[in-house]
């Protein structure tokens, strides 16, 4: 809207207030310190180190890189809030966009940042002390002596190092719980990490990152190495000419994997949680487990996961945040993700159903348990044709025989379902079958002959059908073992 200009004044912002509200952005120790990595990363560093002092009185958190560096004019604007354009085109590698993230994310942990670069052998430092500008209520930024800064000293090579103190946010007054927490905090932060840039570390041309000489392991949530991992076919969206790349995933089924693997794809939150979309910018994890609001994390679906690929061209259709650690997919991409997310009900559910088909999709098995689908609706019941139950059946007369039948009805329409759901889907390995005493299983293993042959079914096809049938499957060597012995005992009645 055009004003005609009456008069003007200057309104600059209140250095003393802005500064406290920058810290107020949202960041956790976790995407500061990443906003902190993706400067090293976007200057070329190829080690980064996290370096941790938690003494109460002098804590403090160090970010150190091997990267390009900052001259000292690069360094006064690298300080700078606002030290460019959001609008600015930028090279395709860099991670940054607002000129703010070094500032905000150090804020957001601490009163004191100090920058220490070195670029092509000479040495500057520079500092932001959150109680200087309060007090004074001006932008100054002062230059200390690097030999006031912790961990100068390793910065030998050119390179950079970020230092947070006065972590007023961070550490306790008490000197044992400060020590405690910060050493917990950053250990949950190096995970995070080892998980945002876990495509940075691995591969060839790795970048090496570690907390206090440690190295971090990255973690892939696809699980792209393991041979169990189902890929689905890549498909490459455009945008205003620039290329999103999305690539669906189903991870292994339970019995595929080790249960420590099974815990660790499963995420703290969860499979059904942590299903959904992963965004990548500039191979940068952005946000993860999301399907953006278009669909419900729904049980069925929990082993799927679907990578998204985006450019930094892409940031505002995205709208990217200054933490990066949000985003939204613009509307006709939104539609693109609908149709994907339609079309992987099925594999995700494939994975989960597949066992349970195999129990009646052949009718030479012999289910205890029936599982029948009727539109949309799926029943179990127990399968009144099993020999084990003909055979008792036979044995009552009519009105034992009718009341057996309604005792068998009500064992299946009282299937506790609800729980048998919950403790599956919180550790499929704890819920366990109880295990059939050797007496039971001989007689079951008897009955179900007799029935068989009765049937006209030679021994092989006998055997055959026990061997892919509970409860003989489940307790293979003896039941091959009785089978034997049955067989030879009822030959013998038989000559
Ligand atoms: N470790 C580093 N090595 C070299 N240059 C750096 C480093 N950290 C920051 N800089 C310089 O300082 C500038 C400001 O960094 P800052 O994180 O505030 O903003 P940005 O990275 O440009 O954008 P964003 O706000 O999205 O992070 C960077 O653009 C870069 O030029
Ligand atoms: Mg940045």
């Amino acid at each position: 809207m055009a004003h005609r200009t009456v008069r003007e004044r200057e309104v600059p912002p209140r250095a003393s207030v802005l500064i406290e509200s920058l810290r107020d952005v949202g960041y956790s120790l976790q995407t500061a310190i990443a906003d902190v990595i993706d400067n090293s990363l976007t200057a070329g560093a190829k080690r980064i180190d996290l370096l941790a002092d938690p003494q109460a009185d002098s804590a403090a958190i160090g970010i150190l890189d091997d990267g390009a560096g900052m001259t000292e004019a690069e360094l006064l604007e690298a300080m700078r809030p606002g030290s460019r354009s959001p609008r600015d085109e930028r090279d395709e590698s860099d991670l940054g966009r607002f000129g703010l993230g070094l500032k905000t994310a150090s804020f957001s942990q601490c009163r004191h940042l100090t920058v220490a670069t070195r670029k092509h052998g000479s040495l500057s430092c520079a500092v932001w002390d959150l109680d200087i500008v309060t007090a004074t209520n001006k932008w100054l930024v002062q230059f200390p002596e690097s030999t006031e800064v912790p961990w100068a000293d390793r910065l030998t090579g050119d390179g950079t190092l970020v230092v947070w103190q006065k972590l007023d946010r961070l550490v306790g007054r008490t000197e044992p719980t400060a020590q405690r927490d910060l050493t917990r905090q950053l250990s949950e932060t190096a995970g995070h990490v080892g998980f945002v840039f876990h495509r940075f570390l691995a591969g060839r041309g790795r970048v090496r990152i570690a907390l206090n000489r440690h190295e971090l392991e990255p973690f892939d949530p696809f699980h792209s190495d393991h041979p169990a991992t189902q890929h689905h076919s890549q498909e490459t969206f455009s945008l205003g000419g620039q290329p999103i790349v999305i690539r669906p995933v189903t991870l292994p089924h339970h019995d595929k994997v080790s249960t420590a693997k099974w815990k660790r794809f499963a995420g703290p939150e969860g499979y059904t949680q942590n299903q959904g979309f992963y965004l990548y910018r500039n191979r940068r994890l952005i946000v993860h487990g999301t399907w953006f609001g278009l669909a419900r994390k729904a049980e069925l679906t929990k082993l799927s996961r679907v990578l998204i690929d985006i450019p930094n061209s892409l940031d505002a259709e995205w709208k990217i945040d200054v933490k990066k650690a949000s985003a939204q997919p613009p509307p006709p991409v939104r539609e693109r993700l609908r149709q994907i997310i339609d079309g992987l009900g099925v594999p995700s559910k494939r994975a989960y159903t597949a066992r349970g088909a195999r129990l009646t999709d052949d009718r030479n098995r012999l289910p205890v348990w029936t599982r029948s689908q009727n539109k949309n609706r799926i029943t179990y019941g127990l399968n009144l044709d099993h020999p084990v139950f003909t055979s008792f059946s036979e044995r009552l007369d009519t009105g034992a025989s009718r009341e057996f039948h309604k005792l068998v009805k009500l064992v299946a329409s009282s299937l506790p379902l609800a729980a048998l759901f919950a403790d599956v889907s919180a550790d499929p390995r704890r819920v366990v079958t109880p295990r059939l005493d050797a007496r039971s299983l001989e007689q079951h293993v008897r009955t179900t002959c007799c029935t068989l042959r009765r049937a006209g079914l030679s021994e092989s096809e006998i055997e055959a059908v026990l061997r892919s049938a509970e409860p003989f499957k489940s307790n293979w060597d003896q039941t091959l073992g009785l089978l034997s012995r049955v067989s030879t005992e009822q030959g013998a009645a038989r000559r």
